[in-house]
């Protein structure tokens, strides 16, 4: 891993505050460095307004990693895949949070803040962190996301 993918992207709404809270002080006693895009509280607000500053960092290529919560995780995700340098991918499970490296070389991982324990939220970026793109078939199926559909 180089220097610059130790800098992690950090984007929520109130709905996944606490979480991102919790995610950043884990990352920081791990070693990584922090982005924070906020929010920084608890206060209601829409999560497009925290998720696009973040998605438009990854896409210029300023950041290679992100991690956005919202209580759902759908809102987040959905955001940020209007990026076509993005590739979020909603995790609810280790496997999912793996396979979303392995397969689709996701760049993002949007995690639900009100459905799975701040526990199981840190196992999931771990995987998602330490888990290499396998190429192949994947990169061949990736390289399609990107065309327009008419
Ligand atoms: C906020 O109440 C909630 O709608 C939001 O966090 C998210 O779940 C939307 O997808």
């Amino acid at each position: 891993m180089v220097d610059s993918d130790k800098i992690i992207g950090l984007a929520t709404d109130h709905g996944g505050f606490e979480m991102k809270e919790f995610i950043k002080k884990k990352l920081l006693v791990a070693g990584y460095e922090v982005k924070d895009f906020g929010t920084d509280s608890e206060a209601s607000v829409d999560y497009p307004d925290l998720i696009h500053p973040l998605a438009s960092n990854i896409d210029k290529g300023n950041l290679q990693t992100g991690i956005i919560f919202c209580g759902s995780g759908n809102g987040a995700q959905i955001t940020a895949n209007k990026y076509s340098g993005v590739r979020a991918a909603l995790s609810w499970s280790k496997e999912q949070a793996k396979l979303a490296r392995e397969h689709n070389n996701a760049n993002i991982i949007s995690l639900p803040g009100r459905f799975v324990s701040f526990e199981l939220a840190w196992e999931m970026v771990q995987v998602f962190l330490m888990t290499d793109f396998e190429g192949g078939r994947h990169q061949r199926r990736v390289n399609k996301i990107p065309q327009i559909i008419k």
